[in-house]
């Protein structure tokens, strides 16, 4: 089957039951995405399918085929990252950073929607999306932040 991941074209071979987590850390090396619970918890393995937020470890990778995928490699790279990504290294928003690849996935899509989020509007959007280490506040800037260099 054809996922199309990151804008990029992908034969896959996969078994009905394989997540779409398993296959894009497994099968195409893009191990930004995390597994955290594995259950639709934590959020941890958030990616965008078809534009819409998704816990890929909930997701069926066989129902993605004619949906574009873009996980945290496809926000930015080094060298040119995202206002997002930029604004989470200033803020220090982040600790272990396990569960920063879904953090960013959840907040590029409240900023595709919303332009100039309130705080209430980041915490509700993210509210799926779980830090162990507790750096809520500081995404919490630093989302706002991005927001601001993205109107800009
Ligand atoms: S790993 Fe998917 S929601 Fe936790
Ligand atoms: S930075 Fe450690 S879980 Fe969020």
């Amino acid at each position: 089957m054809q996922l199309t991941v990151n804008t990029e074209q992908h034969e896959v071979a996969l078994a009905g039951h394989e997540t779409l987590l398993t296959v894009l850390r497994e099968r195409l090396d893009l191990t930004g995405t995390k597994l955290g619970c594995g259950r639709g918890e934590c959020g941890a393995c958030t990616v965008l399918v078809g534009g819409r937020l998704a816990y890929s470890c909930l997701t069926l990778a066989a129902a993605c085929e004619g949906e574009p995928i873009t996980t945290v490699e496809g926000l930015g790279a080094p060298g040119a990252l995202h206002p997002l990504q930029q604004a989470f290294i200033d803020a220090d928003a982040l600790q272990c950073g396990f569960c920063t690849p879904g953090q960013l996935m959840a907040a590029s899509a409240l900023l595709a929607k919303v332009s100039d989020p309130t705080a209430e509007d980041i915490r509700a959007a993210m509210s799926g999306n779980l830090c162990r280490c507790g750096t809520y506040p500081k995404i919490e800037r630093a989302v706002l932040a991005a927001a601001a260099v993205m109107r800009s």
